[in-house]
Formats: structure tokens, sequence, C-alpha cells
């Protein structure tokens, strides 16, 4: 068959080489299709795409911008359909409108923004024995929600001081969700949608709390205090307290209002990846990706409900609103002398060791406790960057996706880099985050105690520390590394469905384009590593989806480089030379319409 070779089952096709090609590339034997553009209709009544004719309300009702996180769900009654669930993370004003003035955005541009962030549900459709999908247009569960649309505070922090402002004087109804970065599925049909780097939008910060988020003292790089004073803390100064959460939507109830879990704590969240305890209660492991920040969990009180009845459903979309929030503390099982910052493996041939769960806050039915000494349970769920600093929580590489295996129940941690470890006064190497400097990054791969997720306590080991393979510094699970592909700044991971753990790049600083990737997790060859596919220049791999017959990906800024814009594109990807570069989910499948990679 054309384009197999040697591998685990579902990683047997021939790696695509590192390249700088403006273009999806794939392995022999397979092809490829833009499933949705940035800007394609997908609500009744929106038009076309117009790049030079782009307005707010045709935005409101088209495919958003950088797409990152998506999931796809089952839809029964509809033969060869699915439901698609996009994040759109953030606007690239320069690539997007022609002659853009960043010193002053016009009131259009700014609204064309805010109806191009948040998340799409936009279902797709199969053809015919073939991976291939497209879009179906005015689908009744299409839906966009953006900057205006509202959203419901749920948890112990709904209507608490801290969220109340001039507009919403209850603190329960928030406008918008921003920098949706990664996220999760839910076993109960419901999508988690992380608020990243939130900081970015508001202007005039001025509290020690603000600066810990990142808020900085100034105007911002896109103005929107100019439009919405909500935009700028020095008139509403809790505005920015509604953003930094983790959003559930259920996107089978087009009415419903989507709700942000507070219990599940406030900061720059990347994603939500939710697993269930032997009685059915979800646990959500969560990373805060900023350098030197940390990684958590929310353990549930609740059980899920199975059976798929309307109660069973509601009581389902309480589970998130009760449980208790832990942050990680991880120690290395080496002597620190042998921890060099060089990334050299310690005299016990592994970076590993055990962690600890501490708990931050419980959320009750009755009401919420701290278990910070000097913190309001409300302050820990707001402020929850201060609640791991005062338990000495462990400072991580930039934590992003995290994502627990279905059938090991071991947890993979993709931690992208970190330029400033071990620079001047920062914190220094340690076993967790091995190397000064950090370029490249590395894959933490973390065991509850019995296998239990809601265990308080866990053993760890570097599964991957990422590189050019030829690089002394990396490591590939004790795998024989001339046989691997390099690989930098790991990002979002997912599972196919037998066992591998495919992951997905955003920054490769080696030269070359960022891609995906697939990786044996167990057996002999554990810590096989093949690239699947490369994406465009100045592009960033995000959301992928591995099914039995298509790899979905969500080709993210594609064309953002320094210096690029409409009128000096960095990249034609995808409809070629003359028109904007669009931001676009792609799917990738066997040309001979087989299984992936057997
Ligand atoms: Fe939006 Fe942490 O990547
Ligand atoms: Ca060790
Ligand atoms: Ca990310
Ligand atoms: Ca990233």
């Amino acid at each position: 068959k054309p384009g197999r070779t040697d591998g685990a089952r579902g990683l047997r096709f021939q790696a695509v080489a590192p390249n700088t090609a403006d273009q999806v590339t794939v392995p022999a034997g397979y092809s490829q299709n833009v499933v949705i553009r940035w800007g394609e209709p997908i609500l009744r009544g929106a038009p076309a795409f117009d790049s030079e004719k782009q307005t707010a309300a045709a935005q409101a009702g088209q495919f958003g911008y950088n797409n990152d996180f998506l999931s796809l769900l089952p839809l029964r009654g509809e033969h060869g359909r699915q439901v698609l669930v996009a994040n759109h993370e953030y606007t690239d004003e320069v690539l997007m409108f022609r002659g853009y003035d960043a010193a002053n955005p016009t009131r259009e541009q700014v609204e064309i923004a805010w109806a191009a962030h948040g998340l799409s549900v936009v279902v797709v459709q199969e053809e015919h024995r073939s991976g291939k999908l497209s879009p179906v247009r005015r689908h009744p569960l299409n839906r966009r929600l953006h900057t205006t649309s509202e959203f419901e505070l749920t948890g112990p922090v709904a209507g608490h001081a801290l969220v109340q402002t001039s507009v919403d004087p209850a603190g329960r109804t928030v406008l918008g969700t921003l920098n949706n970065c990664a996220g999760g599925t839910t076993p109960w049909g419901t999508t988690l949608h992380g608020e990243e780097n939130f900081n970015q939008y508001f202007a005039n910060g001025s509290s020690a709390t603000d600066k810990r988020y990142g808020i900085a003292a100034g105007a911002t790089e896109r103005k929107w205090e100019r439009f919405d004073k909500r935009f700028d803390l020095a008139q509403e100064p809790n505005e920015a307290h509604r953003f930094g959460w983790v959003v559930e939507l259920d996107p089978y109830d087009p009415e419903s209002t989507p709700r942000k879990r507070t219990a599940l704590g406030r900061f720059k969240h990347e994603a939500a990846q939710p697993r269930l305890t032997d009685d059915g209660r979800p646990v959500v492991y969560m990373g805060d990706d900023e350098r030197f920040d940390y990684f958590y969990k929310f353990v549930s009180s609740k059980r899920m409900k199975k059976g798929g009845s309307r109660a069973a459903h509601a009581h389902n979309l309480t589970l998130l609103d009760e449980g208790t929030l832990y942050v990680a503390k991880i120690s290395g099982d080496s002597p620190a002398a042998e921890i060099d910052g060089t990334g050299k493996l310690p005299n016990d041939g592994e970076f590993d060791g055990s962690g600890v769960w501490i708990p931050l806050a419980t959320a009750g039915a009755d009401g919420a406790v701290s278990h910070v000494p000097g913190m309001t349970a409300e302050e820990v769920f707001v402020f929850t960057r201060l609640a791991g600093d005062k338990v000495g929580a462990t400072k991580m590489d930039r934590p992003e996706d995290v994502e627990p295996s279905p059938r090991s129940g071991r947890v993979y941690v993709a931690l992208t880099n970190n330029s400033n470890r071990g620079k001047g006064t920062n914190p220094g190497a340690d076993e967790a985050n091995p190397r000064n400097l950090n370029k490249h990054g590395q894959i933490l791969e973390l065991a509850e105690h019995w296998d239990d997720p809601a265990s308080d306590g866990f053993a760890w080991r570097l599964f991957l520390v990422a590189g050019d393979p030829n690089d002394p510094a990396t490591y590939f699970a004790g795998f024989p590394k001339d046989r691997v592909s390099p690989i930098s700044c790991p990002d979002n991971v997912a599972f196919d469905p037998y066992g591998n753990l495919w992951i997905s790049t955003d920054g490769n600083a080696l030269g070359t384009h960022d891609g995906l990737f697939g990786v044996a997790t167990h057996g002999e060859r554990r810590g096989e590593l093949k690239q699947f596919l490369t994406v465009p220049r100045g592009a960033e791999t995000c959301g992928p989806i591995i099914q039995d017959r298509r790899v979905l990906v969500a080709v993210q800024h594609p064309g953002e480089l320094d210096g690029a814009s409409v009128e000096n594109p960095a990249s034609v990807w995808p409809d070629g030379p003359g028109k904007v570069v669009r931001p676009s989910v792609v799917a990738v499948y066997r040309t001979d319409g087989g299984d992936i990679g057997v």
C-alpha cells in the first residue's frame, strides 16, 4: 500500500521530513481537504466571504479567525455527519485588513475582531467512503459565540463583588469569551474552552493582582478600550475578573447559554480535559500557559449520571460547579546536583519523581471553603495564581495542553518551552523542567497513585525532552534517537484509537515549520516519534483530532511573521497568490480510503 511503512499500529506512514514549504505537507499516500476557512458563512443569512468588504454583521454569521481547539461530536440520526466545535483564539488585524493602521483602528475593524473571536459550532458532512469533510451551512445546530454573546458565570464566584460591574451589578452575566486556546470534550457531551491570554484585551491595569495576570498599565495594542469602556480597567476594574475561566458549551442545545465555570479557577487556561473516577466523578486537568506557572486539577464532588435522559443531562451540567481545586507540587528523585540545566540525564537514567496535589479551595452547594491561609475561597478562585504562589506550587515551563490516555489513564502534559528558565534571578532547572533557557520543551507523563484520578499524589517521568535528536539534551522515552523525527515546542496533545499520543507544535525553534507528530506510548516502540504533517509559513498546528479514517488539524495564524501584512503576505495559503491568508481546518485521510496509519 502506498506510504505504508514500519511503525506501531496507527503510525504506519512514511514520516514527513522537516521543511519550510508554504503548504500542508502530508505523507505519501494521503490526501487533504480544507474543511472550513475563516469567513465561510455558517449561519442563515451570512454572506459569502469577501476580504475587501468584510463587516461585523457578516463575521458574526461566519467561521471565526485563528481556529485553535477542535472537537468532533457524534450527531445521531444524521448519517455521516458530526458536530465540529472550534475555538477562535485571537485576531491578526494586520493580516485581515488592507491598510490596517494599528494606531487608529476603526470601529468597524474592532467590531469585526470582536465577532471573529470566540467559538463556532458547525455540522460537518463526510464524503462517502472518504475522510473528506465539508461544512453543512445553515444547519440548526450551527452557532457562533463571540465577544458580545452572553455567558453565565456559575460556581463559587457567581454573583460575588469581585465580578460585579456597572453593566452587570448582579455579577452573573458576562458578554463574551476571549482568547479560547485549547479545550476538552466531556463524557456527558459538552465541550470545554480555556480562556488563555485574556490580559491583552484590558487597558490600564493597576492592582497587584492585575500585574500577576500580566495586565499592563497602559493602552492595549488592539485599542478596544476606545470602543467599549469595559476594556478599560480604570473605568471598569472588575471586568477582567470575568475572563480567564473555563467555558462549558452544550453544542447540542443551540439555545443554551454557555457557562464560565468558576470552580475551575482563574488563570491563563490553556486547556481542560476531564477523566472520570471509578465512581463517576469528573477530574479536570488544566495548565496555566505562562513561564513559571502551574499545573492544576479540579475534582468534582458530584457523579455523572448516565443514560442521556433530559434529567441526567441537566444534572451533568452542574458537575463542574462543586468540587476541589488542586495545584501540583512536583519533586525529582535524583540529587539536585545531577540536574545541571543542560538536559543531561541524571545517574538513575530518567527525569522522574513524585508529586502531591495541594488543595486550594472547595466549592460546595452551601458555599466555598479556602484551604489557603490568608485568602478567602472566592479570592482563591479569582486569583488562583496567587494561591499557587502561597502554597509553593512547582513553577513549570509553560503548561500547555493536557490529555489523559483513555487506555492507561496516564496524563500527558505538554510543557512547550521556557526561554527564561535559569536566566538572571529566575528559577533554574529542576528535574521536571531540566533545561535552562529551554527552547524546545518537554512532555511529562503523570500516573496518579492507584490510577485514581482523585488521588492526592502521583508519580511522574518525562516522556519526551524535545529537540533535534542529534542534540544530546533530548530524550524520546529511551527509544533509539536515530529513528525519530525532530520535534520542538509541543503544544496540543491528543490520542488516537490505538493509544498513540499525537502532538502538535507551536514555535518550532529548529528552523523548520510546525507540524503534527504521532508517538507510541507503550510497547517496544514507546518513544518512536514520527512526523505526520507540516503546516504553512508562520502557522502553528492546533486542535488535532485523530479518528480511524481522518486526522483533523486547525492551521492557526498562517502568515504570521514579523512585518507581514495583507499587502506584504508571508504566506498565500490556502487560497493562493492575491488572496488574504486564511486560518482553516484541514482534514487528512488516506487516498485509498483506509484507516490512518495501519
Ligand atoms: Fe494559546 Fe498556550 O497557546
Ligand atoms: Ca531521576
Ligand atoms: Ca496552545
Ligand atoms: Ca501555544
